[in-house]
This record gives C-alpha cells, sequence and structure tokens, in this order.
C-alpha cells in the first residue's frame, strides 16, 4: 500500500482543536500504522484542546486517545496483526487523524458486527472500565457495583458490562432521559442525581448493606457519599475528580468498614501495561460485544472538519454515550 506524506489531523490551537495537514507519522518497533476510519471524544482532549492537559512524554500531540480504522503499515517484530486487519485500538495521542500510529498490543480486532462509527468509541470506556472495575476493585460473582455519570461514554460501557455478567448494577444520571437510557442498558435502578440522594436510594435497596463496589468520576461531596454508600469490604476506584480533589472526609468509617480507595489513570501506562488490560477486555468483554450483546452507544457522529462543533457539544453536557469523528 503506497502512503501519502501527508494527512489531516487536530492540533490544539489557541486553546481550541483546530484541523491541521500533519506528516503521516512511521510506526516504529512492536508498532502498527492504522488508517484511522472513526475515532471518538473523551473529556480529557477538552482539556487537552484548552492547553489543560499536556500529552504525556513521547505521545503525540495531536488529539484523540482512540480510533479504529484497519492497519496499513507493520514496524520491525509485529506478530500479531496483518495490513488490512480491521482494528480498534486506544492510544496515548493521535487518533484525530487520518492515520495513527499504535502499539501493536494496544489493539483489539474489531468486533464484526460493529460499525466504524461503534468501533472507534469502543476502546477508551472499555479499557477503562475492566481496567478500573474489574482489575483494581477486584468485582467478584454476585457483588453489586454502582456506576456515577451512568449516561457517560465510561457509564453506557459499565452498566452494559457488568449488568451482562450478571451484577446488580446501580447508576446515577442527571434527568429522566438519561436515567430511561440507564435503565434499557440494563442498571437495576438508575438515581436521577437532580432529585435523588444516591445514598439514601443505595441503602434501602440493599436493605442496609450497602453496594460492593464503586465507579467514580465525581469526587467532591460524593467521596463522603461513596464512603457512605458502600458495604463491608466495599471497594471505590476514582477515575476523576470532575467535582474536586480537594475534600475532608471522614476515614473511620473507612477503617471500620475495612474500605478500600483506590484511583488510576490509564493514558500515562506503559505499552505493556496497556497490553494487559487489552488481554482481559478481550477476554471479559469482547464476547458480549462480538454476540451483539452489548455495543457502545454513540450519541452523535461528526466528521472530522467539524470537531469544534464535536466538542462544543460535549462541553454542554447534553450528550449520552459517545461522540464520534468520522475519519474516512
Ligand atoms: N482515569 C482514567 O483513566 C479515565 C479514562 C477515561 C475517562 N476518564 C474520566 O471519566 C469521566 C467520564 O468520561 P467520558 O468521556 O465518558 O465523559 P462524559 O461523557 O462527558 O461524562 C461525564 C459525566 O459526568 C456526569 N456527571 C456530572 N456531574 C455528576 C453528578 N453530580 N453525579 C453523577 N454524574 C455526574 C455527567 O452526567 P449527566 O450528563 O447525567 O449530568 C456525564 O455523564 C471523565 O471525567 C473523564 O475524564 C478517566
Amino acid at each position: 500500500m503506497t502512503l501519502p506524506a501527508t494527512m489531516r489531523a487536530v492540533r490544539a490551537v489557541d486553546q481550541k482543536p483546530v484541523l491541521v495537514e500533519a506528516e503521516v507519522p512511521q510506526p516504529g518497533p512492536g508498532e502498527v500504522l492504522v488508517k484511522v476510519r472513526a475515532t471518538a471524544l473523551n473529556r480529557a482532549d477538552l482539556m487537552q484542546a484548552m492547553g489543560l492537559y499536556p500529552p504525556p512524554k513521547g505521545a503525540s500531540d495531536i488529539l484523540g486517545l482512540e480510533l479504529a480504522g484497519e492497519i496499513a503499515a507493520l514496524g520491525d517484530g509485529v506478530t500479531r496483526w496483518k495490513v488490512g486487519d480491521a482494528v480498534c485500538a486506544l492510544v496515548a495521542g493521535g487518533g484525530y487523524a487520518e492515520y495513527c500510529v499504535v502499539p501493536e498490543g494496544s489493539c483489539l480486532p474489531k468486533p464484526a458486527n460493529l460499525s466504524w462509527e461503534q468501533a472507534g468509541a469502543a476502546a477508551e470506556a472499555f479499557f477503562t472500565v475492566w481496567t478500573n472495575v474489574s482489575d483494581r476493585a477486584r468485582l467478584k460473582e454476585g457483588e453489586t457495583l454502582l456506576v456515577h455519570g451512568g449516561a457517560s461514554g465510561i457509564g453506557t460501557t459499565a452498566i452494559q458490562l457488568y449488568a451482562a455478567r450478571g451484577h446488580k448494577v446501580f447508576t446515577t444520571a442527571g434527568g429522566p432521559e438519561k436515567v430511561a437510557l440507564c435503565r434499557k442498558l440494563g442498571a437495576f435502578r438508575a438515581i436521577d442525581y437532580k432529585s435523588e440522594d444516591f445514598v439514601s436510594v443505595v441503602k434501602a435497596e440493599t436493605g442496609g448493606r450497602g453496594v460492593d463496589v464503586i465507579l467514580d468520576m465525581i469526587g467532591g461531596d460524593y467521596v463522603q457519599k461513596n464512603i457512605d454508600s458502600l458495604a463491608l469490604e466495599g471497594r471505590v476506584v476514582n477515575i476523576a475528580y470532575q467535582n474536586g480533589a480537594n475534600v475532608t472526609v471522614n476515614l473511620l468509617t473507612v477503617m471500620l468498614k475495612r474500605l478500600s480507595i483506590l484511583a488510576s489513570t490509564l493514558r500515562a501506562r506503559t505499552a505493556a501495561e496497556k497490553a494487559a488490560v487489552a488481554a482481559g477486555v478481550m477476554r471479559d468483554a469482547w464476547p458480549l460485544v462480538e454476540s451483539g450483546k452489548i455495543a457502545p452507544v454513540v450519541d452523535s457522529v461528526f466528521p472530522l472538519d467539524r470537531v469544534a462543533e464535536a466538542h462544543a457539544r460535549m462541553a454542554t453536557g447534553a450528550h449520552a454515550g459517545k461522540i464520534v469523528l468520522s475519519v474516512g
């Protein structure tokens, strides 16, 4: 396949996402070059576009943390993939472009039943949800889960994955439409955080016991409320602190209930660490996607040159599920 020298890509310019002409990157050892068909927005992209979240050392300064497309070239030593394979992939940067370099271990085969748009919206949410809920918080068979932000890209994935795996999933979302979506995706109880107190609902629905695991992206006053909502030996894992990371909490409850407070980021992990997450997703989630039991929820699709409109939609918070950029 003859590759072009340049491509369309999106960089942060003057605190905005701007379509630019960039060089087509070359895959190094253990990497593949993917011709991108679709990518999707993550809240981190908005922060990076505004200059508030620089990419980790060595990562592309082109925006974009995930993609789906076809392998266009192989770096030295790649054994798992061949040119033409369709993949979904997690990247530390570079996804908002016509071509993107990906470590081979960060790719998963694109499920044949997913459209390019759905596939482009899959990697970041599935990797994040699996590594935090299954790996770090070790959700076990029969345990209950509370997912905050149930209508988000992350939330819609977590609800579906763990409901399909037989867990009772509680979730919070803002407003009746988002609550209804979460119920449709399999949530046992979707709590409208604008009109209900999730601590009371969780307590009432679990006979006062609380939930075993909480996936939280809110922080702020939710830190204490999460502690209060957990069952004995419960685990809370934070992937963001949208409402603040500086809080005062009662740690006595943490000690008395023998709780674990966890948190993590995905982007700066090594290629080997991401390959281990990919293997977990492949084992525990991909069969459910491939059989059509669960699927990424796509809110809207914008062509790459309308990236600023796509970012504006995410900034309003009106979206439910993933906002996708169609690349070609
Ligand atoms: N640490 C990591 O490795 C990692 C990886 C990926 C993503 N993340 C983080 O995970 C979060 C979700 O990412 P995303 O891309 O899916 O973003 P998103 O779609 O914009 O999700 C943000 C969600 O937060 C919800 N929310 C805001 N205030 C809330 C409250 N008081 N109670 C309950 N929910 C509330 C919103 O719900 P409503 O619209 O219903 O109000 C919205 O669904 C982001 O903060 C992102 O930075 C972290």
